[in-house]
């Protein structure tokens, strides 16, 4: 395989974790692996709500990380918690100097929205529900007058290239042209930072990139995945047939917005004390068993917002317009969508995963912060945390010399994933692994998974996807309990205590789904 050496540190993903790593590195030299133009197909671009951080004096970091905690449900590293809850104001701080443009009062504080299981007003955000795009614009700016970054817009890491259990570079391919040969790129350190898993689900509020792979490439590499079975579902997807489907932010919510079914009932009163802004687990059920039971959940935010949601939520206010809804005077239909994977390749205090010169970030790592359910906007506060604690780590090993860029091209020879073949892949996730699951659908998933890679072989982009998938099913079906996003109907109850996180490999998760296979034969 043609293969290329540089010095530069390898970034993989474009996303507010890639991007913010590139510049606490410099002067170190980068290259960010990015399959769009920066900015476009990134979660972290089509993050509403904000940033969760104790910005109010009469909030603090202590609370912050007692909400996360309990939201958690057991499963929280408190460590982590406190670490990422204390620092979070400073990062606010820096995003600001950085040039976001937070909102603000006219006392010049920051606006602080709701959101659901935070005892406080703590979430920052920008012109409503434009805060990740926001971010992610401030940040671009940035890295492009930043001469140490290199951006290979247009490529994808498939593989990681390891010897010896130490990871020294990536197999690329083109991402505009998935026929394209792959080619080796080695460097003097990787960072995965390219983001969650909530494609492999066919209902996603995800971008149509963000399929597991990078999950998965380092899952077959051997690099061990922490709480894979953690998936969290949003409540308020709009259900308006789009693939993605556009979110409805909690923040909608946190002002007053209210849950109601096609029998005008505002179900969430029975369930829970505190009603829409219970914990985004309960109210993912809730709406599932809605939409379940044929009762077309709905989002009201006509008496709280009424036309106002048309300028202070202007992404939403454009998702209703091109489907035909004026959410001043009709509710917003919604289904609860694959959001956020709280699982990922699992990591140290230093970012680093079980692979020797490889660090992770953002929601493709599994730090210990989320537990079984991610308390709300916290996903890119631990981006921001993890990204500078990795760049860090890696300027350690790194010397600050200046490298002169590298030139890629791509000669023919690849496989595309089959479409079809992706199509079924999602639809199996959504069915057997998603919002309510038990041992016969998970089973069944896994065995759909086995026949459509043993049938797609040749598409390494596709084996990551499926390798994720796998890890997914597996944790899932070997925690015989439900506890925060993991519901099993066969299993209803949590067992005592503080919960085990799960760790596994693709070598003992793909021993199980051989084992399920062999039993159906
Ligand atoms: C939202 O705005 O509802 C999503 C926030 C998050 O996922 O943290």
């Amino acid at each position: 395989m043609k293969t290329i050496e540089t010095s530069q540190v390898i970034i993989v993903g474009a996303g507010l974790g890639a991007l913010y790593a590139a510049l606490k590195l410099a002067p170190r030299p980068v290259v960010m692996i990015s399959p769009e133009r920066l900015g476009k197909g990134a979660s972290s671009a089509w993050a509403q709500g904000g940033v969760a951080a104790a910005m109010h004096m009469s909030d603090s970091a202590e609370s912050h990380a007692a909400d996360t905690i309990k939201a958690g449900d057991g499963m929280v590293d408190a460590d982590v918690a406190d670490l990422v809850t204390q620092e979070a104001r400073a990062h606010i701080l820096n995003l600001t100097e950085l040039g976001t443009p937070f909102d603000r009062t006219e006392n010049g504080d920051y606006v602080m929205s709701r959101e659901a299981a935070h005892s406080f007003a703590r979430v920052v955000r920008v012109k409503g529900d434009q805060a990740g795009a926001e971010i992610m614009a401030a940040l671009i700016e940035r890295v492009r007058a930043t001469p140490s970054i290199q951006v290979l817009e247009g490529t994808m890491a498939i593989d990681l290239d390891v010897t010896d259990c130490r990871v020294g570079g990536v197999v690329l391919q083109s991402a505009d042209d998935a026929r394209s040969a792959p080619l080796i790129l080695r460097g003097s350190a990787v960072l995965l930072a390219g983001g969650g898993s909530g494609g492999l689900y066919a209902l996603t509020t995800n971008p149509p990139r963000i399929r597991g792979q990078v999950i998965g490439l380092a899952a077959r590499a051997g690099a061990v995945i922490a709480d894979a079975e953690f998936v969290q579902f949003h409540p308020t997807a709009m259900d308006v047939g789009e693939d993605p489907a556009p979110l409805a932010t909690e923040a909608l919510r946190g002002e007053g917005a209210i849950l109601t079914n096609n029998r005008g009932e505002r179900f969430m009163q029975a369930l829970h004390p505190d009603a829409e802004l219970a914990p985004r687990d309960v109210v993912a059920r809730a709406i599932f068993a809605q939409s379940q039971a044929g009762r077309r959940p709905m989002l009201d935010t006509r008496e709280v917002l009424g036309e106002a949601i048309k300028t202070q939520y202007p992404a939403v206010a454009e998702a209703c317009a091109r489907n035909g809804i004026d959410p001043a005077i009709e509710p917003i239909p919604v289904a609860a969508a694959a959001h956020y994977h709280m699982g990922g390749i699992a990591t140290d205090t230093e970012g680093r995963a079980s692979l020797d010169n490889l660090w992770v970030c953002g929601e493709a790592s599994s730090t210990g912060l989320h537990g079984a359910n991610r308390l709300a906007s916290n996903g890119l506060l631990e981006a921001l945390v993890f990204a500078r604690i990795c760049a860090q780590s890696i300027a350690k090993s790194v010397p600050e010399t200046a490298v002169s860029p590298i030139d890629v091209t791509f000669e023919d020879g690849g496989t595309p994933p089959d479409p079809d073949a992706v199509a079924q892949l999602r639809q199996t996730m959504t069915t057997h692994v998603g919002v309510v699951r038990n041992a016969t659908g998970l089973k069944t998933a896994l065995r759909t998974i086995a026949a459509l890679e043993a049938a797609n072989t040749a598409s390494v982009s596709f084996l990551n996807m499926t390798a994720t998938a796998t890890l997914i099913a597996v944790a899932a079906l070997n925690r015989e309990e439900s506890r925060g996003a993991h519901c099993r109907d066969d299993f209803p109850n949590t067992f005592q205590g503080q919960g085990q996180r799960s760790r596994l490999t693709l070598k003992d998760a793909l021993a199980i789904r051989s084992q399920i296979c062999k039993e159906a034969s």
